[in-house]
């Protein structure tokens, strides 16, 4: 794989005997996911999408991209948690490495109920040419829903109800749900997020893979990224072979001692997305049963001088992993100045890649020195091969970290007591019987 896991600046807290005496609970657990005999067997449906998806659905959403594209200069994808962040990380870490020439720009709505973004998404869109992707494998989420009733009248108003029909796509659950009925009754095109794949499991099913392939990402690259990872890291449960259960240890240990906050910086900002697309899946999938680790996120360098401080020095519960890629797309160098006014005499010729590199050695040196253990991924480079590879990994290794906590990593009771609270207070008919919220 092209993902190398780092541990040097973790052996001071974890010793290579305590990781070694996961192993046979590991291969166990391994066992468990493999023939689908653990807690949570009928969410497993992403383990093998990369080996088999049906290259005839790839083929319908690259035809249907194509014809969207011609279409529209701007593509709504409207979605909210694993609806939304798996094609928002992929675009916004692939965005300047995608076939940009003919793809349209893309926004993205129903990931907030804030009143102000909507309307002024809708005022953008007023002059575009636009195509609508719905995505919500139940059918009900409110966010999703209620954008996109703002979108289709929106939509119908703009280009009428045949116009609408063609630009308007639904990605839903296959089982009878509301939007189902709608993009039955409306003639939607539609795609289908299989029954056994979980929200945050589901960036490579359609409902990642088609608003992907509008922002002129080639998928099949990406699946094919996550075909290796899968290949790999299904093959064996071997600690000394298998980094994401590797990575799956350290965590599982880690929290065990006390560093109960994971903190996913990256130095790139490519990776800003990537980091709320991982912080979703490892909160939901572990966060249950009174444990879990709490999964946040910094943007290095610029949290340095913001969260630096308390990294540093504040309460010692908190481990770091560092997301890195290799290189970045374009080089930029320090050019040489006629005067050293500035003082950067001393980097002129070194590249900012070169100069950020300094930055995470110096951070995870000093980190770990202040106490706080940091692990670190680190990509060959940005493209949507390696990518692939990386939702995988995290995928297989977020699965193994809630296997050895003893929680079912693949549900999320604990999202609907606020949803029961406020369906209550909005009335909605099948919650007013509920306990009342004031
Ligand atoms: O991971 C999950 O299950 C959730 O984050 C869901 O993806 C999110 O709540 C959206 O759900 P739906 O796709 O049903 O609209």
């Amino acid at each position: 794989m092209d993902i190398s896991f780092n541990n040097d600046n973790a052996r001071k807290i974890i010793s290579t005997p305590e990781i070694s005496s996961l192993q046979e609970n590991i291969d166990h657990l391994h066992t468990a996911l493999e023939e689908k005999t653990g807690v949570g067997s009928d969410y497993l449906g992403w383990m093998h999408l990369p080996s088999q998806t049906p290259s005839s659905l790839l083929d319908s959403i690259c035809s249907t991209q194509d014809e969207m594209r011609e279409q529209c200069d701007a593509f709504v994808c409207v979605g909210i948690g694993g609806s939304y962040l798996g094609a928002r990380a992929a675009i916004s870490f692939l965005s300047s490495a995608n076939n940009k020439e003919y793809a349209p720009e893309i926004y993205f709505a129903g990931n907030t109920m804030c009143s102000d973004y909507h309307a002024e998404l809708l005022q953008t869109l007023e002059d575009k040419e636009v195509c609508i992707n719905l995505i919500s494998k139940s059918g009900t989420t409110l966010e999703s829903a209620i954008a996109f009733r703002l979108l289709r009248i929106f939509m119908k108003k703009k280009y009428g109800e045949e116009g609408a029909r063609r630009r308007i796509i639904v990605t839903t659950g296959p089982q009878k749900n509301i939007m189902n009925d709608l993009a039955k009754e409306e003639g939607y095109r539609s795609f289908y997020i299989p029954e056994d794949v979980g929200g945050r499991f589901s960036v490579l099913t359609s409902a990642g893979l088609f608003p992907i392939a509008m922002a002129g990402v080639n998928i099949r690259e990406l699946m094919d990224g996550a075909l290796m990872a899968e290949r790999e890291l299904s093959r064996s449960s071997d600690l000394s072979f298998n980094s994401a259960y590797l990575y799956a240890a350290y965590r599982y240990l880690l929290f065990q001692k006390g560093k109960t906050i994971e903190l996913m910086a990256a130095f790139h900002s490519s990776f800003d997305y990537v980091l709320e697309w991982w912080k979703q899946l490892a909160g939901e999938s572990e966060g249950k049963g009174g444990k879990g680790i709490f999964p946040s996120t910094a943007h290095y360098t610029t949290d340095l001088h913001s969260l630096g401080q308390r990294v540093q020095e504040g309460t010692r519960n908190l481990f770091e992993t560092f997301l890195l890629v290799k290189k970045s797309l374009k080089v930029i160098e320090i050019e040489r100045s006629d005067s050293d006014i500035d003082g950067l005499g001393y980097l002129e010729g070194k590249s900012l890649d070169f100069i950020n590199d300094k930055a995470y050695k110096g951070s995870a040196a000093a980190h770990h020195e202040g106490g706080v253990p940091n692990l670190a991924l680190i990509l060959k480079e940005r493209s949507a091969h390696n990518l692939g590879q990386l939702f995988y990994f995290f995928e297989r290794a977020v699965a193994m970290t809630g296997y050895l906590s003893g929680v079912n990593p693949f549900n999320q009771p604990g999202v609907e007591s606020y949803k029961n609270n406020m369906f209550n207070l909005l009335n909605k008919p099948s919650h007013t019987k509920g306990r009342q919220i004031k």
